[in-house]
């Protein structure tokens, strides 16, 4: 049996980046396990997901604390689980640069847009708006500056000219649920080295795919 490293996965709401990483770490190949979900609210829809899959949940209220006191019990607990990485999902909040230092090269986020473009929030609205005529969607290390990470993948998607926010999110989100998998499945087997902003994959194909780099 193949040593799977522990993953932790940070969710607010919806949770259907953690359902995609739940589904691939189900394959017997996969080299890491969900081993925690962990909510800072506690009626997100995710967290009903990762019950009935039997996966243990934590819930830790961010509201009303201060940005120190939750990043700590959120470090403790991850401690207490025994996670080894830690993946950002839909978590709308945050988090420390001690947080965030202590977790350097282990923690990975997925952000709605091609980085360094559109960074923060509404950012579907903000790509409808510009005009741009292709967006996507990224996984990057999470680094103290919000969503300024390394990438490590990411995946292109057409703006029609009729394109709402609403029809842009579905098609970024179905890519975003093909990237992150990927991206997890090469941090857990240990193939990303940063070199300053740079994300090498070790034994990546080259990018022949188009619309994901690097081509998986
Ligand atoms: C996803 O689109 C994710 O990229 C975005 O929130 C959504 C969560 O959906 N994350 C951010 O905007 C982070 N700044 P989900 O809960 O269904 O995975």
């Amino acid at each position: 049996m193949m040593d799977r490293k522990a993953v932790a996965v940070l969710i607010s709401g919806r949770g259907s980046n953690l359902r995609a990483l739940v589904e691939a770490a189900d394959q017997l190949d996969f080299p890491a396990r969900i081993a925690l979900v962990l909510s800072n609210n506690p009626t997100a829809e995710g967290l009903d997901y990762a019950q009935a899959k039997g996966i243990t949940t934590a819930v830790i209220p961010s509201k009303g604390r201060t940005r120190e006191d939750f990043d700590a019990e959120v470090n403790e607990t991850l401690r207490t689980h025994g996670i080894e990485l830690v993946c950002l999902a839909g978590f709308m909040r945050i988090l420390t640069e001690g947080f965030v230092q202590t977790w350097t090269g282990r923690m990975i986020n997925i952000h709605p847009s091609l980085l360094p473009a559109f960074k923060g929030v509404k950012v579907h609205e903000q790509v409808v708006a510009s005009g741009v005529r292709f967006t996507g969607c990224s996984v990057h290390f999470v680094t103290p500056g919000m969503d300024e990470g390394p990438i490590i993948i990411q995946a292109v998607v057409p703006v029609p000219i009729d394109a709402t926010p609403e029809t842009v999110a579905a098609a970024v989100l179905e890519q975003e649920h093909r990237i992150y998998p990927t991206a997890l499945r090469w941090l857990a087997e240990g193939r990303l080295s940063i070199e300053g902003q740079v994300v090498r994959v070790k034994d990546a194909t080259a990018a022949s795919g188009v619309m994901i780099s690097p081509s998986v």
